[in-house]
């Protein structure tokens, strides 16, 4: 038994107790029982007080498993995203065959809860099927693209706020051109993919506004300050030639062991990217925790305060329209496969822990949406 489950055992009142055996008596693994949903606002409601939204990505998973994650969903969050099922290879896993069933689940829980829903995404290096990467070439990439993009766009017209329509281009390590990233498409397109694929979207769905999701911009180190430069240039390049590229997503994997968060090198980030009449979404935010000590209550307020700068520096700009996390609980982060820990310990990195009670994170973004101006 954790020292933390130990206490709260008993601390249980009186009517807990039989669920307090019961829970001891299963033993050190037995998971603790959800929380249930509080009564007081949720943080879709804290960040509409103040004109934004807030909103989670979801673990397809959980919409046919995990009834006690979906509750909470449902009570905090304003907006969805699929974590993979709006991807290329679960979209589209062989050519001509389009599997929309598990979006199609995402967007009738939406539906069923008044919540929006974000695309991600058109476009990336990853969760590509095998078969497009077997197929991509000069000569068959315009079509695989806008084809692609006629479809799926076209599918959900209508019913999507945003789309990334293209995920991640910058990598300025691997040279000319434009800082872009080395992909698949970029070799077979050149840079003129996000033409192609921002034009396409805009016929398949114009309403729904159109992205460049990216990540690694958060703070004051040269590897990060080469990756704003580049972006803000590729930006301002897309505009100059007519691309219709209305808003850039800030994925925010913040790592809280990071000291080089500096809120005005942000803010500056932010107002030069509004300077160019785009809008801003903070996509997917949360924080690692792998460079912090195990002790549960020290790396929740670090995290807590971490993201609380951030956040604050960001959501000063009007031109912020929300906040999305990359999930709502710590009950599956992918940061625990991409990032683990080296003591073995789960990440503690969003706004829920494991059993859905809200954590220093949670109150963290509820302040910052609360404290930031209303555009
Ligand atoms: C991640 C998902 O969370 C994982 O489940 C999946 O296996 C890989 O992709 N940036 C992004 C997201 O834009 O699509 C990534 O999501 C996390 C990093």
């Amino acid at each position: 038994m954790t020292p933390l489950r130990r206490r709260s055992l008993l601390a249980a009142p009186a009517a807990l107790l039989p669920l307090a055996r019961a829970l001891a008596a299963a033993g050190p693994d037995a998971p603790e029982p959800d929380a249930p949903v509080p009564e007081t606002p949720g943080l879709a409601a804290h960040a509409a007080a103040r004109r934004r939204f807030y909103g989670s990505a979801l673990y397809e998973d959980a919409l046919a498993a995990d009834p006690g994650l979906l509750a909470h969903v449902r009570a905090e969050c304003g907006m969805l995203v699929g974590e993979y099922s709006f991807k290329w290879a679960s979209l589209q896993p062989q050519p001509g065959v389009f599997r929309f069933a598990t979006a199609e689940t995402l967007m009738a829980f939406a539906a069923a809860n008044r919540q929006r829903v974000r695309g991600h995404t058109l476009v990336w290096h990853e969760a590509n099927p095998q078969w497009l990467l077997d197929r991509l070439a000069p000569a068959t990439g315009e079509r695989l693209l806008t084809g692609y993009i006629a479809a799926v766009a076209g599918h959900f017209r209508g019913r999507l706020v945003h789309w990334d329509v293209v995920n991640e281009p910058i990598h300025p390590e691997d040279g000319p051109p434009f800082g872009l990233r080395d992909t698949p498409w970029l070799r077979a397109l050149g840079p003129g993919y996000l033409d192609l694929a921002f034009h396409a979207c805009a016929a398949a769905d114009p309403g729904a506004l159109r992205m460049i999701n990216e990540f690694g911009g958060d703070y004051a180190i040269d590897w990060q300050q080469r990756r704003r430069d580049k972006l803000l240039e590729l930006l301002a390049h897309l505009l100059a030639r007519g691309v219709p590229v209305q808003a850039v997503g800030l994925q925010a994997h913040l790592d809280a062991g990071e000291r080089a968060l500096n809120q005005t090198v942000l803010a500056r980030f932010v107002a030069d990217i509004a300077s160019l009449g785009l809008k801003v979404v903070v996509t997917e935010l949360d924080v690692r925790d792998d460079g912090l000590p195990a002790d549960i209550a020290v790396r929740d307020a670090a995290v807590a305060a971490h993201a609380r700068a951030w956040l604050d520096a960001v959501l000063a700009n009007p031109a912020v329209l929300g906040v999305l996390s990359w999930g709502l609980s710590d009950r599956r982060s992918w940061l625990d496969q991409r990032f683990p820990r080296a003591d073995g310990l789960p990440q503690r990195p969003l706004p829920l822990d494991a059993s859905l009670r809200r954590k220093p994170l949670w109150s963290a973004i509820a302040a910052a949406l609360a404290g930031a101006p209303a555009p």
